[in-house]
């Protein structure tokens, strides 16, 4: 028996020499410690030899037993850490790059204006604020001088929670928001989403953007607006555009207008996006109501103010010469590639 030990111990330590992967590791068990194995073989033959025998051979069987399985056990753990270490180098990937024969994205037009208009107000010492889309009835209406029951809220019909909580539909409450937290002179400007229930058409979306804007010092006038209107829009268009105000009426300024430009879209001939009259509505614009400034904690026999909120989606079809606001809204990837800053898109 102990010949036959040995001869078994030197054949395992041979083979197991020569196993390269837990896969053959596998196979070696089976070979010597399966039901049918080496080992296992050794004990069947145990039923031939005397009582005697039987329990000095199962005493060096089952030692055998355990050095091997000790043995394989051993090797698994370095055969494993060997393995795992090769899968990480065969199988390494940099996460950082593009997939193969992808294109880097481009930022969207209203992104593009938006960044735009905060560089230029930013250049004239306003600074730049932001607001929550979910707004009280507080901040959207009433502190912009809209009475509960005021007809103008019809204009401004929007999504309400169960809690009375609303969906913006303008960026004027960041005006109130400033002055909450900053003491005059203020220049600030603010840029967002805003919602409305909207009958859908070439200039009108239910979900579009604007860009809020209010300066307040003492001494400020409609000259001080219309100057600033001026430059912004100069700088963006980076040309004067032709310029036109009207009476517009809005609770929280007085005196109130619209400020229109010259549709660069039909050079004035009238298309859908200027509804056909070579005039587009840009913003709405005035001096800051005195209620409007009380609500904001300032006082309106010291200080004065300018507003104004312009809707960005129709300034990005002026700029990119985008002929529907759908366009801007409908994720399709060809529309949104043509606005790759790189791309040198043509500029109107
Ligand atoms: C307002 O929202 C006022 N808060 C603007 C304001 C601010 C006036 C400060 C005075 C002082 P109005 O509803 O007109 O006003 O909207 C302003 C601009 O947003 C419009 O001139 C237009 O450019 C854009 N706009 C309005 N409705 C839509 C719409 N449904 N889709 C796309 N753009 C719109």
């Amino acid at each position: 028996m102990e010949q036959k030990l040995a001869t078994i111990t030197q054949s395992f330590e041979e083979a197991l020499a020569s196993v390269e992967n837990t896969h053959g590791l596998e196979e070696l068990k089976v070979r010597f410690l399966g039901k049918k194995g080496e080992v296992g073989k050794l004990m069947s033959g145990l039923r031939d030899l005397s009582n005697e025998d039987k329990a000095l051979a199962g005493k060096g069987i089952n030692i055998l037993k355990k050095q091997l399985a000790e043995a394989l056990e051993a090797a698994q753990d370095r055969l494993k850490v060997i393995e795992e270490k090769k899968a990480l180098e065969d199988q390494w990937i940099d996460v950082t790059l593009n997939p193969a024969g992808s294109e880097s994205g481009s930022l969207h037009p209203i992104t593009l204006v938006h960044q735009r208009l905060e560089e230029i107000f930013e250049a004239m010492g306003f600074m730049v604020l932001d607001g929550p889309h979910v707004e009280t009835d507080y901040y959207n209406f009433e502190a912009l001088n809209f009475d509960p029951h005021h007809p103008a809220r019809d204009m401004h019909d929007t999504f309400f929670f169960n809690s009375g909580r609303l969906l913006r539909t303008q960026t004027s409450p960041i005006q109130i928001r400033g002055m909450e937290t900053f003491k005059p002179p203020i220049r600030m400007v603010g840029t967002g989403k805003v919602f409305r229930c909207e009958r859908l058409d070439a200039s009108h979306e239910a979900c579009f953007h604007q860009v809020e804007g209010m300066m307040i010092d003492k001494g400020i006038n409609v000259g001080h607006l219309i100057h600033t209107m001026k430059v912004m829009l100069s700088e963006m268009f980076e040309k004067q555009v032709e310029v036109r105000l009207r009476p517009g009426y809005f609770p929280f300024v007085e005196p109130g207008f619209e400020l229109e430009i010259a549709c660069l879209l039909c050079k004035g001939k009238g298309c859908a996006a200027c509804k056909k009259l070579g005039w587009v509505e840009l913003l709405g614009c005035g001096m800051v109501h005195p209620n409007v400034l009380r609500s904001g904690g300032i006082d309106p026999t010291v200080y004065s103010g300018f507003a104004f909120g312009m809707g960005t989606d129709r300034l990005a079809m002026q700029k990119y010469g985008i002929t529907d606001i759908r366009h801007l809204h409908n994720g399709d990837l060809n529309f949104n590639r043509r606005f790759s800053t790189a791309s040198g898109y043509k500029v109107f």
